[in-house]
């Protein structure tokens, strides 16, 4: 694999969790390619428009080749790279190594032969052709159905067909950390995912971010642990709850894939994916993945390490806010109980402003997450 195609963890859009299957069509993503350039998102960074599962027709053309769904993609899947090429976005697009793709198994998309077992290189150059710049390769059981595939085989035989069309094609490898692919999948892939599939609630984003414990060590410049694409702005979260968790996954190096229906976001969704102090954490260039480093009672304490920078954040999970301040060279509990460390020229992201020209109670609302930006000493 080429790791400079990944040095900070990829960022994009994805169809899956807003659109899931029948509701995606191309006019969904092309109008979903004005918004990104609109919207300023493609200039903050999100450079990938991903088409997840459900692009694809019922079956294979006489070919052999995967087609378009007709009536959902008209105009074929090389038409709408060029479209998607033309805004200033590259292109990113859903197979799967079985037989069966996971909208064929869960949610009775009646397909048949569209799983890429056996017909990898057809695949991948079919792609290439196609002017795709990012795969997501998405288990699905692929070990069934007599394929005799393992995790990791799977995965390396479609690393093996990408690197043969000879086009730059970023990898992400989907298999829901059932095989710790952490300690694997960064031979192949720029991002693996770590765990089961994200929903738009705080429960969701909790479960999942919990996951990511001792895993900051194996990410890194060209490959990124992925705990999944973003619910920021989808219905289930409210504005605190899609702030801590787009703070929590810039915190933990995350892939950064809006999932949101980015035609009709508010102004406080689209501010909020596009702060620029909250993404400069998420790409830094040393790509060293924070992690949560203690806890008192309700309260996390995370910390990530930048280049000439330290950040830390701090999470109120619990059910009602809590007080902190700034108390000479530390944020502190009421009791006293010191969460961080902090200097003079420490900064809140979210507001940019100093923090020791707040020296009054703030108060952190349930489920608020606060990041406190320092110089490294
Ligand atoms: C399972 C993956 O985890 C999801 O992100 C999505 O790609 C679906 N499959 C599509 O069927």
């Amino acid at each position: 694999k080429d790791p400079a195609l990944a040095p900070t963890p990829p960022m994009g859009w994805n169809s899956w969790n807003r659109f899931r299957c029948y509701d995606l069509t191309e006019e969904v993503v092309l109008a979903t390619a004005d918004a990104m350039v609109d919207s300023g998102m493609r200039d903050a960074g999100y450079r990938y428009l991903v088409v997840d599962d459900c692009w694809q027709a019922f079956a294979r053309g006489d070919d052999g080749r995967l087609r378009s769904h007709p009536r959902r993609f008209p105009s074929g899947m090389a038409a709408l790279g060029e479209e998607i090429h033309a805004r200033g976005l590259k292109f990113g697009l859903y197979l799967a190594p079985g037989r069966r793709t996971c909208a064929m198994i869960y949610d009775r998309y009646p397909a048949r032969d569209i799983g890429s077992f056996g017909y990898e290189d057809l695949d991948a150059e079919t792609l290439a052709g196609w002017g795709v710049d990012y795969l997501k390769y998405d288990w699905c059981r692929a070990g069934g159905g007599g394929t005799g595939l393992d995790h990791r085989g799977a995965f390396e035989r479609m690393a093996a067909a990408l690197a043969d069309t000879g086009r730059p094609i970023v990898y992400s490898i989907s298999e829901y950390g059932m095989t710790r692919p952490w300690e694997w999948a960064g031979e192949y892939g720029h991002l693996w995912r770590t765990t089961p599939d994200i929903g738009a609630s705080w429960r969701s984003v909790l479960r999942l971010a919990d996951r990511q414990h001792g895993l900051a060590r194996y990410a890194g410049p060209g490959g990124w642990n992925d705990p999944d694409m973003l619910e920021v702005g989808n219905h289930g979260l409210g504005e605190v709850e899609s702030r801590s968790h787009f703070m929590l996954w810039a915190m933990l190096a995350a892939p950064l894939f809006a999932g949101n229906d980015l035609r009709t976001m508010s102004e406080q969704t689209r501010e909020l994916l596009t702060h620029a102090g909250v993404l400069a954490i998420s790409q830094d260039a040393l790509g060293r993945q924070g992690e949560r480093v203690a806890r008192f009672g309700r309260v996390e304490v995370w910390r990530r390490q930048l280049s000439g920078a330290v950040v830390y954040g701090v999470l109120n999970r619990g059910r009602r806010a809590i007080s902190v301040r700034v108390r000479d060279d530390a944020l502190v509990l009421s009791d006293g109980t010191v969460l961080c460390p902090l200097t003079a020229e420490s900064v809140d992201v979210w507001t940019g402003e100093s923090v020791q020209d707040r020296k009054d109670l703030w108060s952190l609302r349930p489920r608020e997450m606060v990041l406190l930006r320092s110089p490294a000493s």
